[in-house]
């Protein structure tokens, strides 16, 4: 691949497949706030697509439209908003029975699947996610609300009785924080930040939610859902730029929870706005380097095809992505055939192109900066060692395998977040374990071998070292059932499912001294329903 190649296969006008055209630009005007859509006026952020079109004039990012950039003022109102829907725990919302609130999202689940053309094709077209994975990013959205209603259920079957221990009384359950601001990545704009907005709402928090920088429009058709489906105020939208707007929210005190997907750099920025820090519950998913390691008995085919995903399924821009390769230097010169061999097998295409594997980046910098690391390894003395590797044209970026990468070169340590693969081959185990100790990442790790013992030794020191050993697999965040988290710079708090449930809630409870008169008042309290938390109703 080179440049002019990369160039030819962006389209004309004419040659976007019709159920994939973007007709008309998305002008958003409206926020959601208090339950009512209001109307913006002020400026906006224009919105183009990774996705360029060939023109007279040559490749033209295609406009997507604008979305609002709301002025502090309004982002204020919107936190209040939240502050009076939560209103100290007496509001509606974190005071309905859980099963009110269950219904509630269950409805809101099934209003969403009528919009999920119109939020597939935004994927697309603002992030350049290609079709199947624009696909499975929906339905597993809608799978995770599914199964947190499941999980919900279970977790107030255990809460669903008392307990009488020396004497007391008790009923334990879990009660919602209060406000939190839910912040998505633009990699999984929407799963991600679902995977904590929903969790948050359904534990009766209300929440602000700030959809991420790209991929902002497809949340746009779900504002009138969450408008219908929820109490005024239990969730509000924000936009504008991170910076000018989370700053001054934060720092009012009156953000409960961080839910934030992205880099430590800015999650430690917001937390340090808060007055009073102890205050606020940090559930964060953050930096990752995670790598693979080629023990010299390692099945070659295995690894190059669990490898090849980890490092390149979504163009590498995954947290999850297996972003350095240590190779054993006996199977070093036969994975890097094979593995070039397979990157050169791989379809590079727009987000509708079948079986297009390498799409465009939605960041503008992004070819740039993946550039420049791979001309630092080359001035260190790596060199691109798969034919095209790194050739760019506006925003497709042809993956690159670098090798042999050092520990002085940026890409040693940088999390690339792309298509840029830096390999290493060692001869002595401790070169990858020690790259893992000293790392400031601690999220996943993969191993690729074939002995049994070996494998079992490293399991050991490495399960203290990230939270997820991964052995002859790529490294990934599913199935959403198991703990996703990290340590060191990684992450913050656990989210799985039922994780995220408790992430989000506290555990309160309610107890008496075992007399006659509170026997009597707690049976009359259940018996009647007069209390929606001192209750033994069993949700079905
Ligand atoms: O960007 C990080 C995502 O949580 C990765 O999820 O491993 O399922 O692609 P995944």
């Amino acid at each position: 691949m080179n440049t002019e190649q990369l160039s030819a296969l962006f389209p004309t006008e004419n040659q976007i497949p019709g159920e994939f055209k973007f007709e008309e630009p998305i002008h958003q005007t409206e926020y959601l706030v208090n339950g009512l859509l209001k109307n913006w006026t002020g400026p906006v952020q224009a919105v183009s697509s990774p996705v360029c079109v060939k023109t007279a004039a040559g490749l033209v990012r295609k406009d997507l439209g604008s979305y609002p950039l709301l002025s502090e003022n309004e982002v204020l109102e919107i936190v209040d908003a939240a502050v009076r829907a939560y209103d100290n725990g007496k509001g509606q919302w974190p005071t309905m029975p859980v099963a009110e609130r269950i219904r509630k999202v269950e409805e809101f689940a099934f209003q969403m699947k009528s919009r999920k053309n119109e939020i597939v094709k935004l994927l697309m077209w603002e992030i350049g996610k290609n079709y199947p994975d624009s696909v499975k990013e929906f339905d597993r959205t809608v799978a995770y609300i599914h199964d947190t209603v499941y999980a919900l259920k279970e977790l107030d079957h255990v809460s669903s009785r008392f307990t009488v221990e020396q004497g007391i009384i008790g009923q334990i359950r879990r009660a919602p924080l209060g406000v939190t601001l839910c912040m998505g990545p633009f990699n999984y704009p929407l799963n991600e930040t679902f995977t904590t907005l929903i969790p948050a709402l359904i534990m009766g928090n209300t929440v602000v939610c700030k959809p991420p920088k790209l991929g902002t429009l497809l949340y746009r058709p779900l504002l009138e859902l969450f408008r219908d489906c929820f109490p005024p105020g239990v969730i509000n939208f924000v936009y504008g730029r991170g910076s000018n707007i989370i700053n001054p929210v934060v720092s009012t005190g009156k953000i409960d929870v961080l839910a934030f997907i992205g880099t430590s750099k800015v999650a430690d920025k917001i937390k340090k706005q808060h007055p009073k820090p102890h205050r606020l519950r940090s559930v964060l998913g953050l930096d990752a380097k995670n790598p693979a390691i080629l023990l010299p008995d390692a099945d070659l085919d295995l690894a190059v095809q669990e490898c090849l995903l980890g490092t390149l399924s979504f163009n590498g821009q995954r947290c999850t992505a297996i972003k350095i390769i240590f190779v054993h230097e006996r199977i070093a010169e036969p994975f890097l055939g094979k593995f070039t061999a397979a990157i050169n097998n791989l379809k590079v295409g727009m987000p509708w192109t079948p079986d297009a594997q390498i799409t465009p980046l939605p960041e503008v910098q992004k070819p740039a900066y993946l550039t420049e690391l791979i001309q630092d390894a080359i001035g260190k003395g790596a060199n691109i060692i798969n034919e095209g590797g790194g050739a760019t044209c506006e925003s497709l970026f042809y993956p690159a395998i670098v090798y042999p990468v050092k520990p002085e070169m940026k890409l040693y340590v940088e999390e690339q977040f792309g298509p840029v693969i830096p390999v290493i081959p060692f001869s002595d185990m401790n070169t990858p374990i020690r790259y893992i100790e000293e790392s400031n990442y601690g999220q996943q790790v993969s191993v690729f071998g074939n002995n049994a013992a070996e494998i079992a030794q490293l399991i050991d020191p490495l399960v203290n070292q990230v939270s997820r050993v991964n052995i002859n697999s790529q490294c990934q965040r599913g199935p959403d059932i198991f703990p996703f988290t990290g340590r060191k710079d990684s992450a913050e708090g656990t989210l799985s499912v039922s994780d995220a449930l408790r992430v989000f809630s506290i555990r309160t409870m309610v107890a008496a001294k075992e007399n006659e008169m509170n026997k009597t008042m707690i049976t009359q309290i259940v018996r009647e329903r007069k209390s929606n938390f001192l209750s033994t109703d069993f949700i079905l």
